[in-house]
């Protein structure tokens, strides 16, 4: 039995949630592994209801569980998901995009991740005024700049793909703290010969995101370049209602789609699911690996292959060209789980 933390948050939170409670529940009745699910508030309603946006109950209960699925939450996101990240140190944020069959990508063949530095540069907060100026401190280590790199080589060495890393960067600009970065990231390369390195600067990152997507393999970068290029590589394999991911630190994880609380949409059912269940998918592979249980791959695997299933034979969300609700669309998968 696996303690799953769950926080359900705002917008379309709350619906993708549900979502993704009916799917562990299938899982719990349909298959061999067990989960007890305890829900938690965070974001902006928690706020308005009791003055913060991560209270200590949802803190604790999180600590307690063995890994957490978080919904978006909207205008406190920094107060919710910037602190967790920082607080659990869960400094790899693993943002896979990849070209699936039957879906609105630009290439048939783009299978890349995004590994971004999750605990520092821009995100640290640390703003201020100075007379007529405003001020933000970018902090950029060299300790997490390494870390991050030997996970992402890690990555590389792990994935049956292209064997690359491309160190995304802007030092002709940013020289100390880009600089640092990519030194960190050169130096870490050395110890991995049998993976090709190669870096480039962030503007031409997002241009070849369009013009040759196909190229990438690992891409790691620092907090606030990772947070831009990861919207713009889900676009690119079909919009960000299917874009799931993963905030990784070596004792815990939680798991949260790439999108956010989308309140243009929140209240209709029309949401897509999918990122959501599909960092469902990413949190069994981390459990399979760290409890050593190969049921859990097994059943993300199970679901992978039926959300994909479904896609590939017209059932689909509107974001992707489809006419189901939210609703629909899960039930769609439970039923066939
Ligand atoms: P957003 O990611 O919520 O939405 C961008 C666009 O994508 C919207 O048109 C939305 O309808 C669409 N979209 C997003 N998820 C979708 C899904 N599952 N199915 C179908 N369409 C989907 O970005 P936006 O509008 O900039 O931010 C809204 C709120 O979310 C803000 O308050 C922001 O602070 C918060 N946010 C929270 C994050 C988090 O909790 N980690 C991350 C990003 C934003």
């Amino acid at each position: 039995m696996y303690k799953i933390s769950l926080i359900t948050g705002d917008g379309i939170g709350p619906e993708i949630s549900e979502s993704a409670i009916s799917v562990l529940n299938t899982i719990n009745d349909k298959l061999d592994l067990k989960f007890e699910i305890t829900k938690l508030s965070a974001g902006d309603k928690a706020l308005e209801q009791t003055g913060k946006a991560l209270p200590d109950e949802t803190i604790n209960v999180i600590k307690q569980s063995d890994a957490c699925l978080k919904a978006p939450v909207g205008e406190s996101a920094a107060d919710v998901i910037v602190v967790l990240r920082r607080m659990l140190d869960l400094y790899a944020n693993i943002r896979p995009a990849k070209s699936y069959p039957h879906m609105p990508a630009l290439r048939d063949d783009i299978d890349m991740v995004i590994v971004r530095e999750n605990t520092e540069d821009l995100y640290t907060g640390k703003e201020f005024r100075v007379g007529d100026s405003a001020v933000a401190l970018r902090i950029i280590s060299e300790s997490a700049s390494k870390r991050i790199a030997k996970y992402a080589f890690e990555t590389a060495k792990q994935r049956n793909s292209k064997k690359k890393v491309t160190c995304v960067h802007k030092s002709n600009v940013m020289r100390v703290t880009d600089g640092l970065f990519v030194k960190a990231c050169t130096d870490v390369s050395k110890d991995y010969p049998e993976i090709a390195f190669e870096q480039m600067y962030v503007d031409a990152c997002a241009m070849n995101l369009i013009r040759q997507p196909e190229q990438f393999d690992v891409v790691v970068t620092t907090n606030l370049y990772g947070d831009i290029l990861s919207d713009e590589s889900s676009q690119v394999v079909g919009g960000l209602g299917m874009a799931p991911a993963a905030n990784i630190g070596d004792n815990f994880a939680l798991f949260e789609p790439v999108h956010g609380a989308a309140f243009d949409i929140a209240g209709q059912d029309i949401a897509n699911p999918s990122s959501f269940l599909l960092s469902i998918k990413m949190m069994l592979d981390w459990l399979g690996s760290k409890h050593n249980d190969s049921r859990c791959f097994q059943v993300g695997q199970k679901l992978e292959s039926t959300i994909f299933g479904l896609v590939k034979s017209g059932i689909k969300t509107k974001d992707i060209g489809g006419d189901k609700t939210t609703s629909e669309f899960t039930k769609h998968i439970t039923d066939n789980l």
